[in-house]
């Protein structure tokens, strides 16, 4: 499989409900990136009508809906998600290995349906909004690196192409899962940038160098005042 350039690992999250908005960033940022990630709330907002005004931007679009549900559930919203063409799709993995399997396999008989390149099906593992005290309150017995671990490779075991991890568990997860297992990791911030709400931060060439294979950026590309300059600053700062 051939290497990634660096302006294809980077995902901007566009973090807005304005299609507008959403369609001018992706049209911007052209080859300077690797794709847009659409999340709920756009979604909630724009449905798919949104989504096709911002593929026809021309960029591969990562959807972040973390799906959780039964098995069977989840399959049909892979189904019907499918027609889309997504390039990247998040699922729980705490909905457990049946549903993974079942997201997996739907992942591909639906893409062959549509007629669509198979888009990779990525694990959520747990939230960064967690700590170990809310991992107690909700009965994981486990710290959160080493259940973040344990959840990869349960993802890697039941057919996903990868997981979304903190820029802090590349490491272990690649070591773990191995180098193909796919890492979406959230979280960047190029060098003298705002840090913003993000707590633990890592720059895209740490990342990069640590084994991240896609970085998700967002306000550091979308409020700079030329998001396509700032993009690909990150690029080059990763080639650097
Ligand atoms: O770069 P920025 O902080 O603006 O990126 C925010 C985006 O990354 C949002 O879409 C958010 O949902 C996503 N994200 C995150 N931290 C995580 C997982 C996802 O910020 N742990």
């Amino acid at each position: 499989m051939s290497e990634l350039k660096p302006s294809e690992r980077i995902l901007c999250a566009l973090d807005t409900i304005s299609t507008d908005e959403a369609s001018k960033l992706a049209r911007d940022l052209g080859p300077h990136v690797g794709g847009v990630k659409l999340g709920l709330e756009f979604f909630g907002a724009n449905g798919p009508a949104g989504f096709n005004e911002v593929a026809n931007a021309d960029q591969n679009i990562f959807l972040d809906l973390k799906l959780h549900d039964i098995p069977n559930t989840v399959a049909k919203a892979i189904h019907s998600l499918m027609p889309l063409k997504p390039k990247i799709m998040t699922i729980h993995t705490a909905g457990g290995p049946t549903m993974m399997r079942a997201a997996a396999e739907a992942a591909t008989e639906a893409a062959k349906n549509v007629g669509c390149e198979r888009p990779l099906i990525v694990g959520v593992t747990i939230l960064t909004s967690l700590d170990n005290e809310d991992m107690c309150a909700i009965g994981y017995q486990n710290k959160v690196s080493m259940q973040v671990v344990k959840l990869a490779r349960l993802a890697k075991e039941s057919g996903l192409d990868g997981v979304v991890c903190s820029s802090h568990e590349i490491k272990l997860i690649k070591e773990s899962c191995g180098k193909d297992f796919k890492l979406v990791v959230p979280g960047i911030r190029p060098a003298g940038s705002a840090i913003g709400d993000q707590k633990r931060t890592m720059t895209p060439a740490e990342a990069v160098a640590l084994g991240a294979d896609y970085l998700v950026i967002g306000r550091p590309i979308t409020q700079d005042d030329n998001p396509a300059e700032a993009a690909k600053k990150i690029a080059d700062e990763i080639n650097g």
